[in-house]
């Protein structure tokens, strides 16, 4: 059976492609109802790096300022065998195989969006990566929180983008992977901040901690790892990412991830915690837990799919004749496919139901 991550990622497309006839429509709430993780942290907190090393591959734009403008909601489909490919929502059927020509897309659908200002926009790039390395996850990266607007933004940026992560985060539904840099104060971590306010007891919140290596003399991070500095429900976890210089030399990511293995098991302060930091821990961790989290909302998905259905039903028949318009032609076509989904989680359902591990 398919993997319930990857169906909620086709379910969650599924929503997006109605677009801009979703304003009025029951899809918006629907998508709000399916889990998510959501990455935040400040500007060069690492996110990049964190999500790249999730992937194990090198694909996101990058440099100083202000690179991601736009969310990207980033699907990991695992595929048994065969070449690794990428596929982006806006360009269907196309199959990406160079990485750094998806680095290229993702950096020039942001223009063609904001209009190569520096502007920003909350309408996502949808990104789906097909390989054997990867676990089955969706990840939307989201702006890098900043303090100060630059190169000729408008002075609003700073609450812009702080609200458009807001507005990601503070969905119940949505699992927040807060990222801080070690070699800075966590009482100042912007990730903290804002997932604090939305998030109080840490319930949905997975503290990762970057930057472990670039942390002063002397100093090491063993009471926040350990859950003493700042507490959350789950453990933290800690990475060691590629310095810029290591970005710069080309160091791949599968030396830079057996790096970060022996960095963990070999730093005495930190070989007692080796077993559940670095980068591949945590795509398994962040797998697992919204595979769990899905799991516990089949029941809800399903009562809100069929609430869906009788709404996008009459939808339709106040549009009258629903083929021969745009926009009837395109709610007759998501609500076939909210039918299909509607078939398959009831199969979820039962397996739950009768006990059974179907999934
Ligand atoms: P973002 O702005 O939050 O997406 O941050 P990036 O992932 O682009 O990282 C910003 C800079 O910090 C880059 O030059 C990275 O190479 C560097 N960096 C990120 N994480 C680490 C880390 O764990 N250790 C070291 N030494 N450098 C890191
Ligand atoms: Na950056
Ligand atoms: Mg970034």
């Amino acid at each position: 059976m398919e993997s319930l991550i990857s169906l909620v990622n086709r379910l969650q497309r599924a929503c997006t492609a109605l677009g801009d006839n979703g304003e009025d429509s029951a899809l918006p709430t629907l998508w709000d109802a399916l889990p998510s993780i959501a990455v935040v942290g400040g500007q060069s907190s690492g996110k990049s790096s964190v999500l790249e090393s999730i992937v194990g591959k090198d694909f996101l734009p990058r440099g100083s300022g202000i690179v991601t403008r736009r969310p990207l909601v980033l699907q990991l489909h695992r595929i048994d065998e065969g070449r690794e490919y990428a596929e982006f929502g806006h360009l269907p059927r196309k199959r990406f195989t160079d990485f750094a020509a998806v680095r290229k897309e993702i950096s020039d659908e942001t223009d063609r969006e904001t209009g190569r200002s520096k502007q920003i926009s909350s309408v996502p790039i949808y990104l789906s990566i097909y390989s054997p390395n990867v676990v089955n996850l969706t990840l939307i990266d989201l702006p890098g929180l900043t303090k100060v607007a630059v190169e000729g933004q408008p002075e609003s940026i700073v609450y812009d983008i702080e609200n458009m992560v807001r507005t990601y985060i503070e969905k119940p539904n949505c699992i927040i992977l807060a990222i801080s840099p070690a070699n800075q104060d966590l009482a100042t971590s912007d990730a903290i901040k804002i997932s604090r306010e939305v998030d109080p007891k840490g319930e949905r919140t997975f503290g990762v901690l970057t930057k472990i290596d670039l942390m002063d003399k002397g100093t090491d991070a063993v009471d926040i790892l350990e859950g003493k500095a700042y507490k959350l429900q789950f453990p933290w976890i800690g990475v060691v990412n590629r310095s810029q210089a290591d970005i710069n030399k080309n160091v791949d990511m599968i030396a830079a991830r057996r790096r970060e293995r022996e960095y963990f098991a070999q730093t005495p302060e930190y070989k007692h915690l080796a077993h559940r930091m670095g980068s591949e821990h945590l795509g398994k961790v962040m797998s697992k837990h919204l595979e769990s989290v899905i799991k516990s909302r089949i029941p809800g998905l399903q009562s809100l799919i069929n609430k869906t259905l009788i709404e996008l039903e009459s939808e339709l028949s106040r549009l009258g004749k629903p083929v021969a318009t745009d926009a009837g032609g395109k709610l007759y076509m998501i609500m076939e496919i909210v039918r299909i989904f509607d078939g398959i989680f009831k199969e979820h359902l039962d397996g739950v139901r009768s006990g059974g591990d179907k999934i």
